[in-house]
């Protein structure tokens, strides 16, 4: 597969990046994370200005583009709440995004609760456009900073036991995931749910077709020792009914003296926010790397918008 990432490219999907977009990704954003780490800084994106739209709401991934995109010399302009903007008199997303689009961003970031939305935003904007989200479909940029984390760990992501655990048929960030780590060599993916949510057909037959292996489990502990990383979902209380909600609420927990039962506790790691599923108490464990994940994002995404903006 021809790689998808440069300059002036959509990132849309996962299922875009080859083993070497992410490899030369993960090579940038150490070298950024570097520079910044010993003070320097880079100041490259002047002049640019990157659009971010979020119609769902988002704290990690909105800001962490806006940082990224600030600290790289560049300039952002937020939509900002419904409330503020003319959705709020009836305006659709599409037209938003033409009209903006119109005043020549460099950049569009963009949310939407439907999926496929991202796609429909690229075929109406001349500027690229990055999913930051689009509905339980996919999470492309989240999947960069789930495997740089992992390789930041294990100095590699060929052959890692990675158990995914949660809402897999709703979570995007599972799908982008698995797609991710299908570039990978011998890669095991068990993925632990309710018997209900269990991941999504097309992610399957993705994970077929590129022959990666995987199980099923609805409890962590049938195979907690054999894992590297145990990757906690939150239920997708947006994308289920109530009713659903209700029956599977509390259902998954992860607790610090549920981990200390085991001989030996996996990386824990969790695309964040988390409600009741990962308490607070695992925090104190040296496994739990959720934070560091998220402050991965805004390198890895440093890496991305540099590669995108062609600087
Ligand atoms: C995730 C998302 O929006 O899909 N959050 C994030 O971007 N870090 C996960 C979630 O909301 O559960």
């Amino acid at each position: 597969m021809v790689s998808s990432l440069h300059r002036g490219a959509d990132v849309i999907s996962a299922l875009q990046f080859t083993r070497s977009d992410i490899e030369r990704l993960i090579r940038l954003a150490e070298d950024i994370r570097r520079i910044y780490e010993s003070g320097g800084r880079l100041d490259i994106a002047r002049n640019k200005v990157m659009f971010t739209a979020f119609f769902e709401p988002s704290t990690r991934t909105r800001l962490s583009f806006q940082f990224a995109m600030i600290k790289l010399g560049g300039a952002v302009v937020d939509l900002g709440p419904e409330e503020v903007s003319s959705m709020a008199k009836g305006e659709s997303p599409e037209d938003t995004l033409r009209t903006v689009d119109s005043y020549d961003p460099d950049i569009i970031v963009v949310r939407h609760r439907e999926p496929g939305f991202a796609l429909k935003a690229a075929e109406i904007c001349r500027a690229p456009v990055i999913n930051a989200g689009d509905g339980y479909n996919e999470h492309p940029t989240q999947a960069l900073l789930d495997v740089y984390t992992m390789w930041r760990l294990f100095n590699r992501v060929d052959g890692l036991k990675v158990g995914l655990m949660g809402d897999l048929k709703y979570s995007r960030t599972i799908s982008s995931l698995s797609y991710a780590l299908s570039n990978f060599y011998d890669i095991t993916i068990y993925f632990i749910s309710p018997r209900e949510l269990k991941p999504r057909e097309e992610v399957l037959r993705v994970l077929d077709q590129r022959r990666v292996h995987y199980e099923f489990y609805e409890k962590p502990e049938e195979i907690m020792e054999k894992l590297d990383v145990l990757y906690v979902t939150r239920l997708q209380k947006e994308r289920m009914s109530p009713s659903e909600y209700e029956r599977l609420k509390g259902s998954y927990t992860v607790t610090y003296s549920y981990l200390a039962g085991f001989k030996k506790i996996p990386f824990i790691l969790h695309p964040l926010p988390r409600v009741w599923e990962l308490t607070p108490d695992v925090d104190a464990l040296p496994q739990a790397h959720y934070f560091e994940q998220a402050k991965n994002g805004l390198y890895i995404r440093m890496a991305l918008i540099k590669t995108i903006l062609g600087l």
